[in-house]
C-alpha cells in the first residue's frame, strides 16, 4: 500500500515582475531572459510571509481533497529557506491549520516535492499514515542577489501542496544525491560567534549555470527514462510529463532526446520562472484545476537542483477529474 493524491493546490504573492521590470534594475534585457530561458515574468513575495503562501496552498489542497486538518497523520514541508531555522514550516503550518499531527521540513532544493513523496511512500507502506499533507515552499527572491544578472532573473517564489491517502497512485519512484557546492550553492548567515575566524560569507545563490546546465539536461533525460522503464511502461504511454521549471531549453533537451511528444510536456515557467521545490505541485494543482489529467493517466515527474539531487517518478492518476 503507498499513496494516492487526493487533492492539490497553490498559491503565490500577488506581486508579477515582468522581465521588462528586471531590465530596469540590472543590465539585462526581455529578450535575453526569454530566449535563454523561457521565463517572462515572475512572482515576488512583497507583503506576504513565505507561510501566507504556503499556508494557503495547503489550505486549498485540503479543500480540493475534502480532507480537514484534523484528519492529518503528517505534514512534510520541502523548502530550501524557511522564515526560521525552528520552528519548521510544517510546525508553523500544522499550528495555523488546526492540525495535531506530526511536521517536518526537509531540504532537497528543487528535488523537494520528490524527496517529500518518497518520504510518503515510506510512511503509507509502514502504515504509519493514513493521511498526510505535502507542501513544497520557496521564497527565493530573498536569497538572491538583486544586483546579479545571472541569477536574479531566473528565480521566483510560490508554494504547491498535496494532499495524499492511502492508494496506489505511484508506480516508480528514484532519487539521487551528489554532493556539490562548487556549482551551486546558498550560504546560510552565520551567526555573531566572538570565537569564529571564517569570513562571513554573502547569503545569496550562487551558480555556475553552465555546469548546472549539463547536469540538469543529464539528470531530466536519464531519470525520465529510468521511472518510466521502471514502471513498466513505454515512453509512449505517458500521458504527460511534469518537469521542474528551471529554463525552457533543459525541457527542450529532454524533448529531444526522448519519445515522448512534445505537447506531452506541461510547462508555465513563462509565468513564474524556477519556484525550486515548488515547481512541480504548482504545475500540477494548475493543471489538475484545468481538468487536463484523468483518471488512469501516467504522469512522470522529474526535478533537478541544488545539492546537486534529483528525483523522478511515474504516477497513474487516480482521482476523478
Ligand atoms: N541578461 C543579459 N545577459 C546576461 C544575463 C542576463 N540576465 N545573464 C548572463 N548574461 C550574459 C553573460 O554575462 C554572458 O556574457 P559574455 O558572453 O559577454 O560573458 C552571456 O550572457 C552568456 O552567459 P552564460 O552564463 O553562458 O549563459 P547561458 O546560455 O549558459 O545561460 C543560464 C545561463 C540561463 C543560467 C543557464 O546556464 C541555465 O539555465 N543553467 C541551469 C540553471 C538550472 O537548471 N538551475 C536549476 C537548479 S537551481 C536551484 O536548485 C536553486
Amino acid at each position: 500500500m503507498s499513496f494516492s493524491i487526493a487533492g492539490t493546490g497553490s498559491a503565490y504573492p500577488a506581486r508579477r515582475v515582468t522581465n521588462d521590470e528586471l531590465a530596469t534594475i540590472v543590465d539585462t534585457s526581455d529578450e535575453w531572459i526569454r530566449t535563454r530561458t523561457g521565463v517572462k515574468e515572475r512572482r515576488v513575495l512583497t507583503t506576504e510571509t513565505l507561510e501566507d503562501i504556503a499556508f494557503e496552498a495547503a489550505r486549498r489542497a485540503l479543500e480540493d481533497a475534502k480532507v480537514a486538518p484534523e484528519e492529518l497523520d503528517l505534514i512534510v514541508c520541502a523548502t530550501i529557506r524557511n522564515d526560521y531555522i525552528t520552528p519548521s514550516l510544517s510546525c508553523m503550518l500544522q499550528k495555523r491549520l488546526g492540525a495535531t499531527c506530526i511536521a517536518f521540513d526537509i531540504n532537497a532544493a528543487c528535488s523537494g516535492f520528490l524527496y517529500a513523496l518518497d518520504v510518503a511512500d515510506g510512511y503509507f507502506a509502514r502504515k504509519r499514515v493514513k493521511k498526510m499533507l505535502i507542501v513544497a515552499a520557496e521564497a527565493m527572491s530573498k536569497m538572491l542577489d538583486w544586483t546579479e544578472r545571472a541569477t536574479c532573473v531566473l528565480f521566483g517564489d510560490g508554494a504547491g501542496a498535496a494532499v495524499l491517502c492511502e492508494g496506489d497512485d505511484l508506480l516508480s519512484l528514484r532519487l539521487s544525491a551528489s554532493g556539490n557546492a562548487e556549482s551551486l550553492r546558498i550560504p546560510n548567515l552565520e551567526g555573531k560567534s566572538p570565537f569564529s575566524k571564517l569570513p562571513a560569507r554573502e547569503p545569496f545563490v550562487y551558480m555556475n549555470g553552465q555546469d548546472v546546465y549539463k547536469f540538469a539536461v543529464n539528470a531530466l533525460c536519464r531519470d525520465l527514462e529510468a521511472v518510466i522503464a521502471d514502471a513498466g511502461v513505454r515512453q509512449e504511454d505517458i500521458a504527460y510529463v511534469l518537469p521542474h521549471q528551471a529554463n525552457i531549453r533543459i525541457i527542450e533537451a529532454a524533448i529531444n532526446k526522448l519519445k515522448i511528444s512534445a505537447g506531452k510536456y506541461l510547462i508555465n515557467i513563462e509565468r513564474f520562472g524556477n519556484i525550486s521545490a515548488a515547481s512541480i505541485p504548482i504545475l500540477l494543482d494548475e493543471c489538475r484545476r484545468k481538468n487536463l489529467f484523468h483518471k488512469g493517466d501516467l504522469l512522470a515527474l522529474s526535478a533537478f537542483g541544488g545539492g546537486f539531487t534529483t528525483g523522478a517518478c511515474v504516477l497513474r492518476w487516480s482521482k476523478e477529474s
